[in-house]
């Protein structure tokens, strides 16, 4: 157990303008951990994530992949050292086919990893399969999102960051999302998931980490989450 964390962000400070938004945020995953990054409405769930990108760079504290510190780079070398990202809005391409979003996605893993083809992925999304040639702008929000994640596994990352991936979807479709999310633990993918909605992380995550009003409050097992009850209430009750 001695290999590098996937990600480890430590002590970091974001600013939007003169506000002050995350204050000294830490958080670690480890390999083929998926993280639930948990809080409420405005918490700084997405903040973190677009700190982890360098989409908000931090003015303190630092962000290593397996060692190698990625904080200060450009955005497009933190996504080429191997972390996907799939933001709140989703953003595919309206315009392509599902397939050509997916093609536009692929590229080799940081380590020239390639274990992501178009016949994996819709092993592991069939729903995908029969809307291949579907113009991605027309797919409904569960589509979209199950779309944006298999375009971001095609580029083959070390580490998978889904920001609300449940949101403004129907609860039919947020159970499929999470069984998706099951499947790809199970086959090592490593995750960091930020969610307001708990019970779609109870089952799915092995770690939570708490973040409220810009701290972070709690890092445990999802199990220890479970049981504690103070932590729920006073961070995730609704
Ligand atoms: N571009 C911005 N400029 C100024 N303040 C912002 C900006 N984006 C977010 N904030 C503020 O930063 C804080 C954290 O926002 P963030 O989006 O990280 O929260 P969140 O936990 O993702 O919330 P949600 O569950 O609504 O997605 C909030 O108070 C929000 O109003
Ligand atoms: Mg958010």
């Amino acid at each position: 157990m001695s290999e590098q964390p996937t990600i480890e962000a430590s002590d970091l400070d974001v600013y939007y303008g003169t506000s002050q938004i995350l204050f000294g945020v830490g958080l670690s995953v480890q390999k083929g951990d998926t993280m639930a990054l948990l809080g409420r409405n405005g918490a700084g769930k997405s903040t973190t994530m677009k700190a982890i990108m360098g989409l908000a760079p931090p003015r303190r504290g630092s962000v290593s992949m397996r060692g190698r510190v990625i904080s200060g780079l450009k955005p497009h070398h933190i996504a080429r050292a191997g972390l996907g990202f799939v933001p709140e809005d989703r953003q595919v391409f309206p315009e392509h086919t599902v397939e050509d979003n997916l093609l536009i996605g692929r590229k080799k893993g940081p380590d020239g990893e390639d274990e992501w083809s178009l016949k994996r992925i819709y092993e592991v999304f069939p729903l995908l399969e029969p809307l291949r040639y579907r113009i991605a702008g027309r797919l409904s929000g569960g589509e979209q999102q199950m779309l944006a994640m298999a375009r971001t596994l095609m580029g083959n990352p070390a580490l998978l960051l889904l920001d609300e991936p449940s949101e403004g979807l129907a609860p039919i479709i947020v159970q499929r999302i999470a069984e998706l999310l099951q499947q790809l633990r199970s086959i090592g993918v490593t995750i960091l998931i930020a969610e307001q909605n708990m019970h779609f992380c109870l089952g799915l995550a092995n770690r939570a980490t708490v973040i409220d009003k810009g701290q972070i409050v709690y890092s445990a097992s999802i199990e220890e989450l479970k049981r504690n009850d103070e932590v729920r209430q006073r961070y995730l009750a609704l």
